[in-house]
């Protein structure tokens, strides 16, 4: 399972912050998990990841709005549909005492990393087609 490295930037400063701070998250998830079995410490970190995951895909639509970013719907898609399954993850800590953590944060770690490394390289390749300058933004 990759942990960030530079194979991973998409060259917008902005958006490679947010991913390397998401990345982050998903490590300190795992560092929890071998530290204790305290579900609320857990609890907290997927709250923070769920939010902080929002901000992060309002960025990139913003951006990919800005600029007529044409995969723009399945795209938006894709960012539905994990917020939809960190949901489920999250009712289900919460709720009925069945506790699948581990997981929880692999579906997290494998999601971000294949959806930076493909969905959203897209991205930055449509900007570098239409001559966007990504260094100055
Ligand atoms: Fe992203
Ligand atoms: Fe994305």
């Amino acid at each position: 399972m990759a942990s960030w490295n530079d194979s991973f930037l998409i060259g917008v400063k902005i958006i490679d912050d947010q991913h390397k701070k998401l990345f982050g998250m998903v490590d300190e998830f795992y560092l929890r998990l071998a530290d204790s079995n305290n579900e609320g410490p857990i609890i907290m970190l997927v709250k923070g990841l769920k939010e902080y995951s929002r901000i992060h895909f309002s960025t990139e639509e913003m951006l990919m709005e800005k600029y007529a970013f044409p995969g723009i719907k399945s795209h938006k898609a894709s960012h539905v549909s994990f917020v939809n399954q960190v949901a489920v993850y999250e009712a289900k800590l919460k709720g009925n005492g069945v506790l699948m953590p581990m997981e929880m944060a692999k579906f997290l770690k494998n999601w971000i990393a294949q959806h930076v490394a493909s969905e959203d390289k897209l991205i930055s390749a449509y900007l570098d087609k239409i001559d966007v300058k990504k260094n100055y933004m």
